[in-house]
């Protein structure tokens, strides 16, 4: 199933919650949140205190995309902001494994995210544990970037790679998704779109719209 996860780092923070229930009324399946820690990547974004407020803005899904060193800290108080899915970058943590094993145990989906250059091989032990993988297609840390184009090969070898081993990850892909590039990644095996600009800027509802078309939904 395709699904569309709206990154709010490009939503108009004065207007937060309203941009979150545009999106979700026009018909994104997961909220997209972006912590950064200016460790892991030079920005710091936002944390607990605002996803904790956002939840009684809308029923869908957080998918939060942890930015930051040593993600295995926040992960409790994550399950307490009313999160869903956390993706954890396996640069970021000594003990991938454990940290894992940890998100699971709170009940929540276990996500792994790689960035551009880091080789699928490095989760071919976990890959049957998560519930995601996401695909950095930029390196992390700035919404608004170019899409990388050899991120279509990675996308391709972790399919088969899921494939040879029988996991079944949600596959995500994460930075410069756009109406021109949509298909491309959803052919090369995305289930899961994260847009931030392409769905912020401008008309949000006409935004979604066009994914959902490409999407064929
Ligand atoms: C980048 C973030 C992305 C970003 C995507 O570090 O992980 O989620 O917000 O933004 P766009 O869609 O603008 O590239
Ligand atoms: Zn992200």
């Amino acid at each position: 199933m395709l699904r569309l996860s709206s990154s709010i780092l490009a939503s108009d923070f004065t207007k937060l919650g309203e941009c979150v229930a545009r999106a979700e009324k026009a018909g994104v399946d997961f909220v997209h949140i972006d912590v950064m820690d200016g460790m892991f990547v030079p920005q710091i974004s936002f944390g607990e205190p605002i996803i904790k407020s956002l939840r009684s803005a809308t029923a869908l899904p957080f998918d939060v995309h942890l930015m930051v060193q040593d993600p295995e800290k926040m992960v409790p108080a994550l399950k307490e902001c009313g999160a869903d899915i956390v993706t954890v970058h396996a640069e970021a943590t000594k003990h991938l494994d454990r940290t894992i094993n940890q998100i699971k145990e709170l009940g929540m989906i276990a996500g792994v995210a790689l960035n551009p250059s880091t080789p699928i091989e490095n989760i071919k032990y976990v890959l049957k544990s998560v519930g995601l993988v996401l695909i950095m297609t930029v390196n992390p840390g700035y919404g608004g970037q170019k899409f990388i184009p050899y991120s279509i090969d990675k996308l391709k070898e972790l399919k088969e790679m899921c494939q040879k081993l029988d996991a079944n990850p949600m596959i995500e892909v994460d930075g410069g998704i756009g109406f021109d590039n949509a298909r491309d990644v959803i052919d090369a095996g995305a289930d899961v779109l994260v847009a931030g600009t392409a769905i912020f800027k401008g008309n949000i509802e006409d935004n979604v719209s066009r994914f959902k078309l490409i999407m064929g939904q």
